[in-house]
């Protein structure tokens, strides 16, 4: 059982000076199950050693993959080739982590073997039939309790390919789809109701698989063995969202953030906080390894309220919470659309903002599918509750900036899914948080 923890975050502050946030997650998860189905060494710098990726890491070891961790952000996998993974012998645990949990699916449906896979409390209430689906259509063989784990995976191989149109615009269903694609006999084809983070396509690339791009839809095909290569994960966006719009918002705030990511299928929230007024410079725009990585430089000012369409939803997914905060301390209202995805992530993101923020005083009305914020100048301090969920507790945390008094957020233990380290960075810019 994980040790609950709580922060207890002081009143005030700025942010200040120049951070590095931990690896990107989802380049961190991809680049250990690519690497483990590759022929040779692939080599990863910059990994993030948060619980989603450690799952991820004991499962491709418990499938017989051997990974040399010399240090906690530096692995080398060792690949074991296409077919080369061997049954488990034990449920494969995702924890808390979607995107293992449905990564994996895609990858296992293709196995000479069956593998069950578990996660936590909130994985298990989390829709795993938008994987099922397209799988399924491919022969694929799984079972699961009414679309909802645990999931058990019976290996088809190979598997037919298929052409699919996905109904939701994730990132998650596709790369399963792209992975099973790569146990298919000939052509799968993927076609997206709108762009999701396009990190597979890129690994893929990286690992000298061949994709099609044809009149909107991405093909695949099966059988092309996966060369290793070495990969650079960039520091995560959707980390430093959090420090971008704790600094936007607060006045007198300087801050740099180092090497992130800076994909344009995910840089939703930089583009959402620039409609709201803030200053922010991308600067040193670099590529390492297929990825767009730059620094950030963001200065504190006054932000006015913004429409979020339901394209910006889609490239800010993982960073509403963060916006959110933002638009508690503007000038006017932020209107969120399309955003019924958040209802669905580890928690439900609309009903935790909605009770957060209104706890501090910020009149919210929230719909099935979106949220108005209303900002005032001066939140109250508060009980607030995480619901267990890394990102609406690290968003709080930045609402401490712009309280008058101090907030107690609960129930922040699972933070080190995704930013092992948290507190002592956010200190270290100018938070006061105790734990
Ligand atoms: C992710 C995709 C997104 C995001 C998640 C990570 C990924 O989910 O919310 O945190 O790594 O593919 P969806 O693809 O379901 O939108």
């Amino acid at each position: 059982m994980t040790t609950r923890v709580d922060y207890a975050v002081a009143p005030g502050g700025t942010l200040q000076g120049t951070l590095r946030v931990p690896g990107d997650k989802s380049i961190s998860h991809r680049a250990l199950m690519l690497g483990a189905i590759a022929e040779g060494d692939t080599e990863i710098e910059g990994f993030l050693n948060g619980a989603d990726c450690l799952s991820t890491l004991a499962a491709i070891r418990a499938m017989g993959v051997e990974v040399d961790a010399p240090a906690s952000t530096r692995l080398t996998v060792h690949g074991r080739g296409l077919h080369g993974l061997r049954p488990a012998g034990a449920p494969l645990d995702c924890g808390n982590s979607g995107t293992a949990m449905r990564i994996f699916m895609g990858l296992l449906a293709g196995q000479g073997f069956d593998s069950t896979l578990i996660g936590d409390e909130s994985l298990s209430r989390r829709p795993m039939q938008r994987v099922i689906d397209p799988l399924t259509g491919m022969g694929a063989k799984i079972k699961s309790r009414g679309g909802y784990a645990p999931i058990v995976v019976q290996g088809v191989n190979p598997l037919e390919p298929a052409r699919h149109v996905l109904k939701v615009a994730s990132a998650q269903v596709k790369s399963a789809v792209l992975l099973a694609g790569l146990y298919a006999g000939g052509y799968t084809w993927i076609k997206e109701p709108g762009p999701s983070r396009d990190h597979t396509e890129r690994m893929l690339h990286s690992f000298g698989t061949h994709l099609l791009r044809e009149s909107g839809w991405l093909g695949i095909h099966g059988g092309e063995p996966l060369r290793a290569t070495r990969i650079e994960v960039p520091a995560d966006l959707s980390s430093a969202a959090f420090f971008l719009a704790g600094a936007a918002m607060t006045p007198g705030s300087d801050l740099t953030l180092t090497n992130v990511g800076v994909n344009p299928t995910r840089d939703g929230v930089v583009r959402i906080l620039r409609l709201m007024g803030a200053d922010i410079e991308i600067r040193h725009s670099r590529l390492g390894g297929g990825e767009p990585a730059a620094d950030i430089h963001v200065k504190g000012g006054r932000l006015r309220g913004t429409d979020v369409t339901p394209e910006l939803v889609t490239l800010a997914i993982d960073d509403i919470p963060a916006v959110l905060i933002a638009a508690a301390s503007a000038e006017g209202t932020t209107r969120v659309r399309g955003a019924a995805e958040l209802r669905v992530k580890e928690s439900d993101r609309l009903r935790a903002m909605q009770t957060g923020l209104e706890a501090l005083g910020v009149p919210v009305t929230a719909t099935d599918e979106g949220i108005h914020v209303t900002g005032i100048p001066h939140l109250r301090g508060g009980d607030i509750q995480s619901f267990g969920d890394h990102r609406i507790a690290m968003a709080f945390a930045m609402a401490g900036l712009r309280t008058e008094g101090p907030l107690t957020i609960r129930d922040c233990a699972n933070v080190d899914t995704s930013f092992p380290g948290f507190v002592p960075l956010a200190c270290k810019a100018g938070l006061q948080i105790a734990t």
